[in-house]
């Protein structure tokens, strides 16, 4: 293909997206390959998304043997992969049903409608406010846009969906004004990753879901980016110690493959009904045979032991890492989920990790590096990607 073609092409795909100079063409495991054949250690995951690695192949073969039977079956009809992945992610969690969508986005506007229904038919109140935080991400759909908490994101966009408000991530105090707003919900990021990687504090979140709890205020984790393994556990909200009313989840779902849901406890999920809401794609039997296959490795016995030790085995190499460093300022997050804030522009850090060491990293903002490495990435890998950081930051 021509470099004129390629440009042709290139003009031809609306502008929102800055990309990077490179075009991947194939994948495996941690690693990725572009049109020139280079190597790359791949710690960005597709943000979050590939956490088997690439083309896992349990996954791949699941997928296959689907595309012989039946690609897509409207939601008139039983789909078998559908209700089985229900199944699996209601006994994986503390939730009792599943509405499956086609990515993070079109989950949390499934979960804002829902709650919004739940307060209108089932509590038969008039409130619909919902709130969230500031820095935090929720999509770019204009019901979750508006649940954004980043007024940058929402420039040309208004007016906004009204029923929003937002509150300082992580301030105690702030909390003290919750009850008085009188929302129907709140929903929160337990660890904000477009925000800069920050996570929730225990004492916050304790606080935070006493107040729920008193004041009947149901609570929404979006697990989008949280979810399915990456913080070291299968969704984050088993790491804080209660039991959200609905999560959303998408991403790390299907390995790659395009999936979105979310996950209710019964009393709110009975505010739906059949003709209440439905996407064609949704649930579709190639998707959720991904996250089936996906859901299978992710509960396999040992998998989170395993991931956990090479967690800790990670951050302690980080940690020391750090403290050689005058360039890193701080590292945090949870489990493969991690933010190294840096002295310095971090695109330039981004731009000669993947020139001189062909190691794939993200920006988030412009003082924070996010690493996401696959959750199966090997001990070796781990020591590549530590040995490619030291170089960078440690002079
Ligand atoms: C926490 C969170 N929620 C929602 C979304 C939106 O997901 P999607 O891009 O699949 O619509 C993202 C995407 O980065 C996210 O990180």
């Amino acid at each position: 293909m021509s470099k004129q073609i390629e440009t042709e092409f290139v003009q031809a795909v609306m502008p929102t997206y800055n990309r990077f100079p490179i075009t991947l063409v194939k994948g495996q495991g941690s690693k990725v390959w572009d049109q020139q054949g280079t190597e790359y250690l791949d710690f960005t995951s597709g943000i979050a998304t590939c956490n088997l690695g690439h083309r896992p192949p349990a996954v791949q073969q699941a997928i296959m043997a689907q595309l012989d039977l039946l690609w897509h079956c409207s939601n008139f009809y039983h789909i078998p992969s559908q209700e089985q992945l229900a199944q699996c992610l209601v006994s994986q969690s503390c939730f009792d049903q599943v509405f499956f969508g086609n990515s993070g986005a079109e989950a949390n506007e499934a979960a804002i409608k829902l709650v919004r229904r739940y307060a209108q038919k089932v509590k038969q109140t008039n409130q619909i406010e919902i709130v969230t935080f500031q820095q935090s991400f929720h999509g770019r759909t204009l019901a979750t846009l508006s649940a954004t908490g980043q007024e940058k994101l929402k420039d040309g966009f208004g007016p906004q969906l009204p029923g929003f408000r937002y509150l300082t991530y992580n301030n105690l105090s702030e909390l003290d004004d919750l009850a008085q707003l009188k929302p129907i919900a709140v929903m929160l990021e337990l660890v904000q990753g477009e925000g800069g990687v920050i996570p929730a504090d225990q004492k916050w979140v304790d606080k935070l879901v006493a107040i729920c709890h008193q004041h009947d205020i149901l609570i929404i984790v979006d697990e989008v980016q949280t979810g399915m393994g990456r913080t070291g556990k299968l969704f984050a909200y088993q790491q804080y110690n209660f039991e959200p009313d609905v999560i959303t989840v998408a991403k790390g779902l299907g390995s790659g493959f395009p999936i979105g849901a979310v996950l209710a406890k019964a009393n709110v999920a009975q505010a739906l009904s059949p003709g209440t809401h439905g996407s064609t794609f949704g649930g579709n039997p190639i998707a959720t045979t991904a996250g089936l296959a996906t859901l299978e490795q992710l509960t396999a016995p040992s998998f989170f032991s395993q991931l956990q030790k090479r967690v800790t085995y990670f951050w302690t190499a980080l940690d020391q890492l750090s403290k050689q460093s005058d360039i890193i300022k701080m590292i945090r997050g949870q489990g493969f989920l991690i933010g190294i804030e840096i002295e310095g522009q971090v695109i330039d850090y981004v731009n000669r990790a993947r020139e001189h060491y062909h190691f794939l990293m993200l920006p988030t903002g412009p003082d924070v590096i996010r690493l996401l490495p696959p959750l199966t990435a090997s001990e070796a890998e781990l020591d590549h990607a530590i040995e490619i950081l030291r170089q960078l930051f440690v002079s």
